[in-house]
Parts: C-alpha cells; sequence; structure tokens
C-alpha cells in the first residue's frame, strides 16, 4: 500500500493555499496544522510560569513534562530528563560545547567531520583556544562519503568526541550512525551527532544506536522554530549545566536549559509525534503500537521520497553537464530526498531564479556547510543548487520543475 498522500498533505494547511510548490524542505518543513493548532491552545489556556501550586501553573508544568516524554517516545530515548530543548540546534551545540569545554583539557581530542553543517563545526573549533586539538575526518571519493575506515584511522587514546551529521543537509546521504557510534564507544570517546536533515525522513532511534548525544530542530521536521539535545543520562549528569548557580547538578534537562525552555513551542511539537502514529496507523493498520505506527509512518514515507528522487535524479544523471554533489542513486538506505547539483558552465543563482518564476521554491549556496562546499571547489557561481523534498510532495511536481529545468539547463 502506498502513503496516504492525500491524509498527508490534508495535514498541512500551507499546501492548501495556492499552487506553489515546495521544495526547500531542508531549509525548513511546511509546519503540521495540529502543530500550529496546539501552540494556540497552550498560549491561549495555560501560558503562565510553572512551579506555582495553582491550577494553571500545575497545568503548565504538567504540559512542558508530557511535552519532554513525548519527544523522548518520538527519538526512542529511555527518559524524558533525557531532552534538552532550546531556540535552535546552532545554540544547543554551543551549549554543549561550552560544557564539555570545562570537562576537558590540553592533549584532548575532537574528531570533526568534513561534510557538517557550521553549527557542529564552529564551537568545537573554539575549544581550540583551550588546547583542545580539532582533527578533521575529510570526505573521501566521488560521492564525498565519510568513510568509517577512514575515521578509525584519526581515533587515538586522546580522542574524547567525534562530532559528525547524520545526513549531510547537501549530501543527502545517510551516514552509518550505529556502526560509527560503537566504533567510536570502542575507543572509548562519545558522539555528538547533528540529525537536523535526517529528522523528516527517517525515524529517530538514539537508544537503539547507542549514540551520546543526538540534536535536531523541529521546524525542518513539520514543527516550530525549536530543537532539541538528547543527551544520554549519564552523561548529561556528568556535565557541569549552564543555570544558576544555585541549580541542583542532578536537575536535568533543567540545568541546560537557563530561563526554562519555550513552554508553547515545546508543547505544540507534540503534535509531530501525534501526527506520525496517525500516518502509521492509517498506513500499517490499528493493531500497531506507538513505535511500530512510527516505524511504519517512516517506512511509508521513505517509499514515497525514493519515488520522488528517482524521478529527479533519473532527469538529472541523464543531462550532460550536471553534477550531482552527493550519491547519484535514489535508493532510500543511502540517501533521503536532498539533492544537490551544479551545472558546468552555469550560475547556480540564475537557475533558480529561472525557476523561481515558475512558482517553485528552490535554493542555492552554501546552507552554512561553507566548509564543505568550499573544500570541494564549489563556491563560485553562487554555489551549488539544492532541491530538497519532503513526504508531502508529490511526483507530479517534480515533473513541474523538471519541466522548468530543462529549458535552463
Ligand atoms: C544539517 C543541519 N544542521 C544544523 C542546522 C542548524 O539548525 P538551526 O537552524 O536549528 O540552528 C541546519 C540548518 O539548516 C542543518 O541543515
Amino acid at each position: 500500500m502506498p502513503l496516504d498522500l492525500e491524509f498527508a498533505r490534508h495535514q498541512f494547511p500551507a499546501l492548501k493555499a495556492d499552487d506553489f510548490i515546495y521544495f526547500d524542505n531542508a531549509g525548513g518543513a511546511l509546519v503540521l496544522g495540529r502543530v500550529a493548532e496546539r501552540i494556540r491552545d497552550y498560549l491561549l489556556t495555560s501560558s503562565v510560569q510553572i512551579g506555582a501550586s495553582y491550577s494553571k501553573s500545575a497545568l503548565a508544568l504538567k504540559r512542558l513534562r508530557e511535552a519532554e516524554a513525548g519527544i523522548a517516545r518520538l527519538i526512542g530515548a529511555a527518559r524524558p530528563e533525557e531532552i534538552i530543548m532550546g531556540a535552535s540546534t546552532t545554540m544547543l551545540l554551543q551549549m554543549l560545547a561550552g560544557n564539555c569545554a570545562r570537562t576537558l583539557g590540553p592533549g584532548d581530542e575532537i574528531i570533526v567531520s568534513g561534510s557538517e553543517h557550521e553549527s557542529n563545526f564552529g564551537p568545537w573549533e573554539l575549544l581550540e583556544t583551550r588546547g583542545i586539538k580539532l582533527i578533521h575526518w575529510p570526505v573521501e571519493g566521488p560521492d564525498h562519503a565519510l568513510e568509517p575506515a577512514t575515521l578509525k584511522t584519526l581515533l587515538t587514546d586522546q580522542t574524547k568526541l567525534v562530532c559528525f551529521t547524520h545526513v549531510s543537509n547537501i549530501l543527502g546521504a545517510i551516514n552509518p550512525v550505529a556502526e560509527i557510534t560503537q566504533m567510536v564507544h570502542e575507543a572509548g570517546a562519545k558522539v555528538v551527532v547533528d540529525g537536523v536533515a535526517y529528522a523528516a525522513h527517517r525515524l529517530i532511534e538514539v537508544a537503539k544506536w547507542g549514540v551520546d548525544f543526538y540534536v535536531f530542530s523541529f521546524y525542518k521536521a513539520f514543527g516550530p522554530h525549536h530543537a532539541a539535545l538528547y543527551g544520554r543520562a549519564e552523561h548529561l549528569l556528568a556535565l557541569p549545566g549552564n543555570n544558576h548557580k544555585y541549580t541542583p547538578h542532578d536537575k536535568i534537562p533543567y540545568k541546560f536549559q537557563p530561563g526554562n525552555p519555550n513552554y508553547e513551542l515545546s508543547w505544540g511539537a507534540l503534535g509531530i509525534l501525534d501526527y506520525l502514529i496517525d500516518l502509521g496507523q492509517r498506513n500499517g493498520g490499528d493493531n500497531l503500537d506507538e513505535r511500530q505506527s512510527l516505524r511504519k509512518a517512516f517506512e511509508h514515507i521513505a517509499a514515497h521520497e525514493e519515488g520522488l528522487a528517482t524521478r529527479l535524479l533519473d532527469f538529472l544523471n541523464s543531462r550532460q553537464g550536471v553534477s550531482i554533489i552527493g550519491p547519484d542513486t535514489a535508493d532510500k538506505n543511502t540517501r533521503v530526498a536532498i539533492i544537490s547539483f551544479k551545472i558546468a558552465g552555469k550560475d547556480s543563482r540564475e537557475i533558480v531564479a529561472a525557476v523561481d518564476s515558475h512558482n517553485i521554491g528552490i535554493r542555492h549556496g552554501d546552507f552554512h556547510a561553507r566548509r564543505l562546499i568550499e573544500s570541494l571547489g564549489l563556491a563560485g557561481q553562487h554555489g551549488i543548487i539544492r532541491v530538497s523534498m519532503a513526504h508531502y510532495n508529490r511526483v507530479e511536481e517534480v515533473d513541474r520543475l523538471i519541466a522548468a529545468l530543462e529549458p535552463v539547463i
């Protein structure tokens, strides 16, 4: 049974507004109607400060706790206290790096991959001022892949952290998180995984993979501008925290949330969980438990996106002068439907402008993965072109994009 696309599209009010085609989903996905409704409901019925004894305050706290528990279930975490909410992935990684800095010292090493969005690179690079050594794990081969075998040669007794992206927002390839994590653990280090470009496309399973830290942003996964950092409880307890001086050391996640997280957005984000369970049950029967429903939802999402990616990649691969930046296959086990390319002799900005005029949203640039784009020599002519698709896109929309691209390529 294919994905129930009409049901899925119906959940996104922005898709009803006009016939605009949205292919900038890795920039920010469209928002679920039920997420927006939850945020509104929170603001109008329980927007008071938590921690007091009156009933509204108790309700606000209950909702915040439910949000933490729900997000923990969404990403397969063992405990709600392992979920730290924050404004963005960038801010959460800066916060994590600041905390780690206070536990590391001269001689310690941090390995950072060459395919990071700047948010998982810059904060670690700053630690060099404290005598911590940054080691680069470069991308390799025609697909610019991260090879675990290369990582193995970089791990030493001094390695404390390995920071890498689950899916690069440029390349779209899925990195083998469980395999890398196991290798890093065997070397006595921890992983910090950027799951931002993965979260809308496949199910996150932090406990199953054994990751130490995993971060993503809800606005890339059908929710609001809000983010979550998962940290294994034992690691969070060991870090110093950055809340008030007197915040108890064992109070997680609170010791990492100075001023508290945004309540209404945390509550709103639960709508993502709710939607995915619904989608899984609609597509797989009612007998599934919550986790099975989530798995089913993402099975359908992956299969549908593979169809979209196949259509676009078949076209791009057949055109002279087009180079795909990342794997040129649509295989759902290899990549998600984030597809970047460059056209020989053409300015990427001009191509995107031509597509804009067809009421289709794609994008060009370096997407804050500047180090990757520069290392591949792709920064000139306004960077690369990126088409990032989500499960609510239709194959017919890809065909309209192809029709718009054909004359300019
Ligand atoms: C792969 C990846 N990581 C991190 C980020 C940063 O996320 P945020 O905007 O929440 O800081 C982005 C944003 O585009 C991204 O694509």
